[in-house]
């Protein structure tokens, strides 16, 4: 069959591109897998024992897969050539310069996959697959790019495939997807990605749309999802203020079949390098189709997540008597949530960097992020406007951040904790221990709402969490 002659090509070795690519040639052994990244060191750390993401059980797909009909590399013109199915995995982030700049995603790295691949491809059909998360009608510029450049003979037809995977959770989701989603207008090249994930997927489960269809889909999931997260952190700030709790107001609700339990907990805010990017390009997107109202609308989502976070630190410093300046902060937690070693748009980036104007000092710990990473993160969020750190990012960040490499080391002689990230060995720790080599009161900031907080306080912490009192 047309199946079993394919072979798929990869542009992007990130966090989709490595993950899905691995599942693919997992549950397609005749099928040849080659994914492909300008970036040397990560195609280096993706053919090592050492992956360049952490995530639960990648590693053993990946080794189950690699050298027989997985591979990585950075010959991206031989790897476009070879192959039938090229799926576009590259970044898309927000546009920093410019029109539309903070806003609408930047699509350099896109239309530069086009034209390697209308540049690359000597000679057949091939089917282009959109994986990375773009605006609506994308589509139409990649196939115009296509198109206009390709060789005498060469033929293209574009798909849109949005990937719904959860770091964290991505070889799960990967393998037990709620759906797949193809968008498309050629029945047959839609029919042949349909029969690769047709391989592990049940065929009711596989959606097919139109182009657009697909491509507005994924916007749209993650603005719904994004916004359940700022609805119930709402909530939590007048739960806050009226001795309700959210955590129950969250389950009360949950129970309705119309709401669902799920994406319900309160937190510090969410992170991460897609809510906030793909919320602000649907915003833009509504302004450029003339509706207004309609991107104020989604803009309120960013801004309640925004308002979640500074709220946060409002708290820590009024809670600890009005000053945290010089006094030391433990900081459990860096990645946007637990299971990746992920950091990108993290809560924990943001309330350190108040923390820091405000002159605390800050001693980190996370079990996946090290302190290259963390202090990269920071001046990256601080060099905007150096004026009000004092001047001297780079020299602050030294000064006063220093990374620990147990959450009890980062607590010892510490002023308050602020856990930051929902990682599960913070639930086992030792909490007597904990108390007992920090300064008195014990402060314990819980931005995640997963710690025992009756426990806590007959232990002798002053414990605050998100939308309840403790
Ligand atoms: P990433 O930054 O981890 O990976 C992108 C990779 O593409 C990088 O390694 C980069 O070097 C490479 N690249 C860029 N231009 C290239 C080029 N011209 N040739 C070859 N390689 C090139 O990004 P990611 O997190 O994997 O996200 C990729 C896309 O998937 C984005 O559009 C994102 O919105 C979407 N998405 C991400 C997630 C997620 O959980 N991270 C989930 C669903 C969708
Ligand atoms: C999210 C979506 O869940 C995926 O479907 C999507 O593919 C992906 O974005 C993407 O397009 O990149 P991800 O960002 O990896 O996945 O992780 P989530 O589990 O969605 O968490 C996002 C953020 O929201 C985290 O900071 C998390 O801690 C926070 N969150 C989530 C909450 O604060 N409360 C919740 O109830 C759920």
């Amino acid at each position: 069959s047309a199946a079993e002659k394919l072979s798929i090509c990869c542009i992007g070795a990130g966090y989709v591109g490595g993950p899905t690519m691995a599942m693919i040639a997992k549950q397609c052994p005749d099928i040849r897998v080659t994914v492909v990244d300008i970036n040397q060191a990560r195609i280096d750390a993706w053919n090592s024992d050492k992956l360049p993401i952490y995530e639960p059980g990648l590693q053993e797909v990946v080794e189950e897969a690699r050298g027989r009909n997985l591979f990585f590399s950075t010959n991206v013109a031989d790897s476009i050539r070879d192959a039938k199915m090229i799926f576009i995995s590259v970044n898309t982030p927000t546009k920093t310069y410019g029109i539309g700049a903070g806003r609408a995603a930047n699509l350099e790295f896109v239309e530069r996959c086009a034209r390697m691949i209308a540049e690359h491809s000597d000679s057949g059909h091939k089917i282009i697959v959109e994986k990375s998360t773009l605006p609506v009608r994308t589509a139409e510029a990649v196939k115009r790019i296509l198109a206009s450049s390709a060789r005498p003979g060469v033929s293209f037809d574009v798909l849109s495939n949005p990937e719904f995977l959860a770091e964290g959770t991505a070889v799960e989701d990967l393998l037990a997807p709620d759906r797949v989603l193809i968008g498309g207008e050629s029945r047959d090249a839609v029919q042949t990605l349909v029969d690769v994930y047709g391989r592990w997927v049940p065929r009711e489960q596989i959606l097919t749309t139109n182009l657009w269809s697909s491509e507005l889909s994924k916007l749209t999931a993650n603005a719904f999802l994004a916004q359940r997260v700022s609805s119930i952190n709402a909530i939590s700030a007048l739960c806050e203020a009226t001795e309700a709790d959210v955590d129950e107001v969250a389950s009360a609700i949950g129970t309705d079949s119309r709401i669902g339990p799920k994406f319900l907990k309160a937190s510090v805010g969410f992170g991460g390098s897609c809510f906030q990017k793909d919320i602000l390009n649907l915003v833009y997107l509504c302004e450029h189709f003339g509706l207004p109202e309609v991107a104020a609308y989604w803009e309120q989502v960013v801004q309640m997540n925004d308002y979640q976070k500074q709220r946060f630190t409002r708290r820590i410093v009024k809670t600890m008597f009005n000053t945290v300046s010089n006094k030391r902060i433990a900081v459990w937690g860096f990645a946007f949530k637990k299971d990746t070693n992920d950091t990108r748009e993290s809560a924990a980036i943001y309330v350190c960097r108040d923390l820091l104007e405000e002159r605390a000092k800050l001693t980190i710990y996370d079990p996946k992020v090290g302190i290259e990473q963390i202090k990269s993160e920071l001046a990256y969020v601080m060099q905007n406007d150096p004026a009000r750190y004092g001047g001297d990012v780079e020299k602050l960040i030294d000064e006063n951040v220093t990374v620990a490499d147990s959450a009890l080391a980062a607590a010892e002689g510490a002023h308050g904790v602020a856990l930051l990230t929902e990682w599960d060995e913070f639930k086992q720790l030792d909490f007597q221990k904990v108390y007992q080599s920090m300064q008195k009161p014990a402060f314990l900031f819980d931005g995640r709402n997963l710690l025992h907080h009756r426990n806590l306080t007959e232990i002798g912490f002053e414990v605050h969490a998100i939308g309840k009192l403790c």
